[in-house]
């Protein structure tokens, strides 16, 4: 059966970028296709510096919003990163095998680090690194498919390098896996700055949806939104990328083309209307869901506890292996 992995980091509150990108298509297809774990990433979120309650306040949501989007812990592993020791062993492994070069030339990190250092302050060597431990949160479990938007390809082309580079040297130990991406909306862009991916952890926000935002503050956002000189509703891309992007938007909600209904509108006015209406029902039930999740904490934290253990037993056998391929003793 395919093995699926994916994760979010808890360094925001989640977007609409996060769902339609990636979490969507966890709980719609990929649970009940395949063998899949979902990771609530916490260990990615250290790589720079943040207040340990906001960490732990932020880590717990979007776990719960995991299961408000429809994760179903009968069907899939869900669970946090830090629980499972088998990531951080493993992405030591990684970093024997990934070179300083190619971790340096990874574009979150140049420009994350570029954004450390122009605000004074010092990167965190961990910001290097993650890289590393992103291949191993994959490739611990033999995973075949990684969900995820546009903005990860990179790193999962790193984690392919890496996979065949141990295989290589030490022995058929990883399975070598593949990005898949959304067929619309694989980056949602921020509208305010249609140029940039609407990202959580951006520090103006009105350009960026949260799945928890109320519906008139979803009509609000959506109806600013930055739209291009001219009238005419066209979809392209590098051109009106505002447009564009709202096109991207609605046609992820109502399972429309993008260029197709670029035909139906004749001003920007009438699809941002429909841009916002769409957004508010489909985000109409994940925030009602949340609303009762959040109110049974013990809930999740029996959900994560199970998920944890259970990825363990998935981990484990393949870690061990990795490293004795490597020539450490076995500790048994
Ligand atoms: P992150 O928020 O970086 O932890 O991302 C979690 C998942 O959401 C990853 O698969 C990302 O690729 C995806 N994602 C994040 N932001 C966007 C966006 N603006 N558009 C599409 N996918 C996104
Ligand atoms: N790097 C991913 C992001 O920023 C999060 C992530 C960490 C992830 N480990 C992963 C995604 C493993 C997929 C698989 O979005």
């Amino acid at each position: 059966m395919t093995r699926i992995f994916s994760g979010v980091k808890p360094t925001g509150h989640l977007t609409l970028g996060n769902y339609l990108g990636a979490m969507r298509r966890w709980a719609e297809t990929d649970q009940h296709r395949a063998d899949a774990l979902f990771c609530v990433v916490d260990l990615h979120a250290l790589t720079v510096d943040r207040d340990p309650a906001r960490v732990r306040r932020l880590s717990r949501q979007a776990a719960t919003l995991l299961l408000a989007v429809g994760l179903d812990p009968e069907r899939c592993t869900l669970f946090a990163q830090s629980h499972v020791d088998e990531h951080t062993r493993l992405a030591y492994l990684m970093e024997c095998t990934a070179s300083d070069g190619e971790m340096r030339r990874m574009i979150q990190y140049k420009e994350k680090a570029a954004r450390e250092q122009a605000r004074g302050g010092s990167v965190r060597l961990s910001l290097l690194t993650y890289p590393a431990l992103m291949a191993a949160d994959v490739l611990a479990y033999g995973t075949d498919e990684v969900p995820v938007g546009e903005d990860q390809a990179q790193h999962m082309e790193l984690a392919r390098d890496l996979a065949v580079r141990f295989n290589q040297r030490y022995g058929m130990t990883f399975v070598v896996p593949r990005a898949t991406l959304p067929a619309v909306a694989a980056r949602v862009m921020d509208l305010q700055e249609p140029t940039s991916k609407m990202g959580k952890s951006h520090v103006r926000t009105a350009g960026i949806v949260y799945l928890l935002d109320e519906p008139e503050a979803v009509r609000k956002k959506v109806s600013r939104a930055v739209t291009d000189a001219g009238r005419d509703v066209v979809y392209d891309r590098a051109e009106r990328p505002g447009v564009a992007n709202l096109l991207d938007v609605l046609a992820a909600c109502t399972g429309g083309d993008p260029e197709a209904l670029a035909g139906d509108y004749a001003s920007y006015g009438a699809l941002k209307k429909d841009t916002a209406e769409a957004v508010v029902e489909l985000l109409r039930p994940v925030r009602e869901r949340h609303a009762e999740l959040a109110a049974d904490p013990g809930y999740v934290d029996a959900v994560l506890r199970s998920g944890a253990e259970r990825a363990r037993g998935m981990a484990r056998p393949r870690v061990d292996a990795a490293y004795q391929a490597v020539g450490l003793m076995p500790a048994g």
